[in-house]
C-alpha cells in the first residue's frame, strides 16, 4: 500500500462528519467496566458485547471505523462471521490497538511509557493479513506536582514515533495518541503547557522518523481542568484554549484529529466537540475517538440482558448521532432528549 492508500484510508476516517468507535480495551479493562454494571466478565459476555456494539443498526451512518483489542480481531460474532467481517457488513473499517500497555518508567516515579514496539513489524503485518485499516497507541502523560518530566514526554513520543512509522510501513493508518490525563487537581493553565509540550515532542519524532503527516489521525486530549480542580473549565474554555494549543503545534498536514473522552460524560464530550466544530474552519478534519463517551449509556442499557439488547444498541446509536451532528458543528442539547 502506498502513501496515496494511507492518505485516502485517514480522510475516510474523518469523512461526513463521521467519528471512530474505540472498542480497544484490554481484557482486564473490559472487565472491569463489565463488571461496573454487574455483568461478570468472560470470554463470552465480551464477545457478545463487542458483536453489540458491532451490530448496532446504522453504525456506519456515524462511525467510520472501530477499534478492536487482539481477543476481539480473532474472534466470531454468534452467526459465525469475523468481527471484522460483521462491522465490514455495517459500513464500518476495523483498526486495531497495538500497543501493549503503560508500563513504570525506568528512574521515573510516578510515570509510564507504553510498551509494544519488540515484534511489532510482524504484528502489523499479521493484523493487516487480518483486514485491520489502521491501528491505535496510547501514550500516557500524567499531570502531578512538577510531573510531567521532560523524560517521559521524550520516551513517549519515542515511541510514538516509532510505532508510526512500522504502522505505515505496513499500510496501516497510525491513530497517534499522546494523552495527556484528566485525572487529577491541575488547572486549564496547567494543562494547556504540558498538552503543548507533548504535542511540540511528538511532531518533532514523527518528522524525524519520517512520518507522513497526511496518512496518520492524532488522537490527543482536550485542553480542560483536572477532574478534582476547584475551578471547573466551562465549554467555551474548553473549546478555545484546545484550538488554540492545537493550532500551534499540529501542522496542517494532519488530514484528522479524533479527540479521546478521556473520563468527561458522554454530554460533555459532545457538547466540547460542538463548540470547536462552531469555531472553524480548522486546517484539520475535529472528530471524536471516543471510547467511554460512546459506551457507558450502552453498558448501562444492556446490563447484560438480552431484552436489552436493542436498547442498549438504540444507546449507541443515539451517542454517535449526535456526536456526529458536533463532529459538523451542528449539536444542541436538545437533540439528546430525541
Ligand atoms: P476514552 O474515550 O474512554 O478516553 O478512550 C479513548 C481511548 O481509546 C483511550 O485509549
Amino acid at each position: 500500500m502506498g502513501a496515496n492508500d494511507l492518505r485516502s484510508t485517514a480522510l475516510a476516517m474523518v469523512a461526513d462528519g463521521k467519528g471512530i468507535l474505540a472498542a480497544d480495551e484490554s481484557t482486564g479493562t473490559a472487565g472491569k467496566r463489565l463488571e461496573a454494571v454487574n455483568i461478570e466478565s468472560t470470554d463470552e459476555s465480551r464477545r457478545d458485547y463487542r458483536e453489540l456494539l458491532f451490530t448496532t443498526p446504522g453504525l456506519g451512518d456515524y462511525i467510520s471505523g472501530a477499534i478492536l483489542y487482539d481477543e476481539t480481531i480473532r474472534s466470531e460474532t454468534s452467526d459465525g462471521r469475523q468481527m471484522t467481517k460483521a462491522l465490514e457488513d455495517n459500513g464500518v473499517m476495523p483498526g486495531i490497538k497495538v500497543d501493549t500497555g503503560a508500563q513504570p518508567l525506568a528512574m521515573a516515579e510516578g510515570e509510564k511509557v507504553t510498551e509494544g514496539l519488540d515484534g511489532l513489524r510482524d504484528r502489523l503485518a499479521e493484523y493487516a493479513e487480518m483486514g485491520a485499516r489502521f491501528t491505535k497507541w496510547r501514550g500516557v502523560i500524567h499531570i502531578e506536582g512538577d510531573l510531567p518530566s521532560d523524560y517521559c514526554i521524550a520516551v513517549n513520543a519515542h515511541a510514538l514515533g516509532r510505532y508510526a512509522a512500522l504502522a505505515q510501513e505496513a499500510g496501516l493508518v497510525p491513530i497517534v495518541e499522546p494523552e495527556v490525563e484528566i485525572v487529577g487537581d491541575h488547572t486549564l493553565e496547567r494543562c494547556y503547557e504540558v498538552t503543548e509540550k507533548t504535542l511540540r515532542e511528538v511532531f518533532a519524532q514523527l518528522a524525524l522518523q519520517r512520518v507522513d503527516l497526511e496518512g496518520i489521525i492524532l488522537k490527543p486530549n482536550m485542553v480542560i481542568a483536572g477532574k478534582e480542580a476547584e475551578k471547573q473549565s466551562s465549554v467555551e474554555e474548553v473549546a478555545e484554549a484546545t484550538i488554540d494549543c492545537l493550532k500551534k503545534t499540529v501542522p496542517a498536514a494532519v488530514p484528522g484529529i479524533c479527540f479521546l473522552s478521556g473520563g468527561q460524560t458522554p454530554e460533555q464530550a459532545t457538547a466540547h466537540l460542538d463548540a470547536m466544530n462552531r469555531m472553524g474552519p480548522h486546517p484539520w478534519v475535529i472528530s471524536f475517538s471516543y471510547a467511554r463517551a460512546l459506551q457507558d449509556p450502552v453498558l448501562k442499557t444492556w446490563k447484560g440482558e438480552k431484552s436489552n439488547w436493542d436498547a442498549a444498541q438504540e444507546a449507541l446509536a443515539h451517542r454517535a448521532k449526535l456526536n456526529s451532528a458536533a463532529a459538523e458543528g451542528a449539536y444542541s442539547t436538545d437533540m439528546e432528549q430525541s
